[in-house]
């Protein structure tokens, strides 16, 4: 959702400023501003719509400047309109952008309205603005009012300050949203998501719940929550400026479920590299976390949930620890019967899904202080909250729909399985060895699928005209046909329902004529002469089958029903490797229909709201 960068600097900064919002375009967003401090005036662009839009009129206006900031929304308070657009101004001195959400905006509106503040948008951050402009007003510096205002704020902030009285001062704050401070040579920035400075620095600091900061082109001082000074460390980060590029590809999404074999390979690194499943890949004292766990609550939302649903199949079977799995947004809301030597995973691709920190945070009031995050971004909020964490070397994903953070993630939670497992003695040290070779061989695995593209692509023409799908699977791969529907669903805006195959006759067989394709996920593991049945049921009443079949299941094709032959059967991780297809089903099915794949309609890349 919402991005945010800043910079203060000696050269013209608009350039820096819309090329970052460039890069924070992936996070979903509906309008754009940049605002700069030029000579002794506060200058502003916003536009409703693309930054490109926005880059056309800060040149036909002739921004430059040295210092600003600049923003992307994600409406919640208020419509999608340039007035309700970042950054906010008050009375033509300040300038400034927020992430996040202020829940006592309303108070504090007819507060500064009673002090004469008007009001020119139907946002929450407006009053920011204006309440630091008070405090100013009053005598304070710029970082004094900005650190006397967010004492007086209740909710969730990231927020970047310009004045036009402090020319070549910016200042931060944090609570509860991302913001790090870039450190540069003769320039410094702020950001909510480092790939918006990664083309100036990789050198950043991430401020900490309650941190201000103030930064000027040649310093940066930080203040805790109680303004005193404080070092924080400096960070490098790998986020590297190639992975923010398309290359030869045309979409996000298509080069992200390309990279997988080295995502995979590079999540892999640090298992096969420890020889084994040493709990210390969870952090260091995770061995005495994790030893006396009795069971496994697993929370997240989306893509990250069903991933969390294949690990319950891992868990119970090699672990045999009960392991139950909630959508973070239910889960933070029921009254839970928590067991106190529960494992608490949560997983979650960007860290910042504000329902899954939530639960999180809710499961720690319950007593849950075992916790562990399985996240792709370092320094995030979840895996800050959490007791133990794991790191998926995914790197940065920016198409919207999820794919390699989600296999990646299934290896970390193959892993976690396996460490359970041995903590328990599940498992001996010649099963643990088979399960590392296994995890060796899965690039290639996944490398063997991804060659199924232009068969999938022929898939996709016949897809492309249909209004529905239905995806089944059984066992472990349930999830996956889960998977593969809101993969479809949410970038060719195809309506998809995943299903247990054996639920075929409890409803969706209803659904089922000729123009319903159904896609089965058909692996040669137990359950295969059981998903065989459900084939016949479906064609018995004129419906298309689509079947991913193990190329040693023998699995033929017949009238009404198509199969494509995936590599031989895996073993324990099969839903890894099915994932692919019914990814690059997804992605070719969004060409034909021509959407725009990497940035669906409605939806955002980090779900920073409720
Ligand atoms: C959004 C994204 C999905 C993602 C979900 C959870 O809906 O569009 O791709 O699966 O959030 O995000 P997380 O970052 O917590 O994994």
């Amino acid at each position: 959702m919402c991005g945010i960068v800043g910079a203060a600097a000696s050269r013209d900064v608009v350039p820096f400023l819309v090329d970052g919002l460039k890069r924070l375009e992936y996070r979903g967003y509906d309008s754009a501003g940049i605002a700069v401090v030029a000579g002794e005036d506060v200058r502003r662009v916003r536009r409703t719509g693309r930054v490109s839009e926005l880059e056309a009129a800060a040149a036909a206006e002739g921004l430059h400047a040295p210092l600003g900031i600049g923003h992307t929304r994600w409406a919640t308070h208020g419509g999608v309109t340039e007035s309700n657009a970042h950054p906010h101004i008050s009375v033509g001195e300040l300038a400034l952008v927020h992430n996040g959400i202020i829940e006592n905006h309303e108070q504090q509106r007819q507060r500064l309205q009673a002090l004469g503040y008007a009001f020119e948008s139907q946002t929450d951050t407006e009053v920011v603005a204006h309440l630091i402009h008070h405090y100013r007003a009053q005598g304070a510096s710029l970082l004094g009012a900005l650190q006397r205002a967010v004492k007086e704020l209740h909710g969730a902030y990231a927020l970047a300050v310009i004045d036009r009285r402090d020319p070549g001062v910016l200042v931060a704050a944090r609570m509860g949203c991302p913001l790090l401070v870039g450190l540069g040579e003769g320039e410094n920035f702020v950001a909510s998501d480092v790939s918006a400075i990664v083309s100036a620095t990789r050198r950043v600091i991430y401020l900490e719940e309650g941190d201000t900061a103030q930064v000027t082109r040649d310093a940066v001082q930080v203040y805790d929550a109680g303004d005193a000074p404080v070092v924080r460390e400096v960070h490098v980060s790998d986020v590297s400026l190639a992975s923010l590029e398309l290359g030869p590809y045309r979409h996000f999404m298509q080069k992200e479920i390309h990279e997988q074999p080295r995502a995979l390979g590079d999540t892999l690194e640090g298992i096969v590299d420890a020889g084994g499943f040493d709990p210390a890949l969870f952090g260091k004292d995770a061995a005495e976390v994790l030893a006396d766990v009795e069971s496994v609550q697993i929370l997240a939302c989306g893509t990250s949930y069903y991933a969390g649903l294949v690990a319950r199949y891992w868990i119970e079977a090699i672990a045999g620890l009960p392991c139950a799995v909630d959508i973070a947004s239910e889960y933070r809301y029921r009254p839970v019967a928590a067991t106190a030597r529960q494992l608490v995973v949560t997983i979650s691709q960007s860290g910042e899904t504000l329902d899954t920190l939530e639960a999180l945070k809710y499961a720690g009031s319950l007593g849950l202080v075992r916790t562990l995050a399985i996240c792709n971004v370092p320094e995030s909020a979840i895996p800050r909250a959490s007791r133990l964490v794991f790191y998926t070397r995914a790197g940065a994903e920016i198409g919207v729909a999820s794919t390699k953070a989600f296999t990646t993630q299934l290896v970390a939670l193959f892993a976690l399985t396996c460490v359970l497992a041995r903590l328990r003695g599940r498992i001996d040290a010649a099963q643990e060895a088979a399960y590392l070779d296994e995890l060796r061989h899965l690039p290639g695995s996944v490398q063997h699928a991804l060659n199924l593209e232009p068969q999938i692509a022929l898939w996709a023409e016949q897809f492309a005209p249909r209004q529905h799908a239905l995806f089944l699977g059984r066992g472990m791969h349930y999830p996956i046909a889960l998977e593969g529907a809101l993969k479809l669903k949410e970038i060719s805006y195809i309506h998809a329902e995943g299903y247990p195959a054996g639920e075929l006759k409890h409803g969706p067989l209803a659904l089922v004529d000729e123009q319903m394709p159904v896609v089965v996920i058909a692996p040669n593991d137990a359950l295969l002469e059981k998903v065989k049945s459900n084939i016949q049921e479906v064609r018995a009443r004129g419906g298309q089958m689509y079947v991913f079949a193990d190329a040693d299941s023998h699995f033929g094709p017949s009238e009404q029903v198509q199969v494509i032959r995936t590599p031989r059967h895996v073993g324990t991780l099969s839903p890894i490797v099915h994932a692919i297809p019914v990814q690059l089903l997804a992605y070719h099915v969004a060409l034909a229909r021509g959407t725009d794949v990497d940035k669906p309609r409605n939806l955002a890349k980090s779900v920073t709201v409720e």
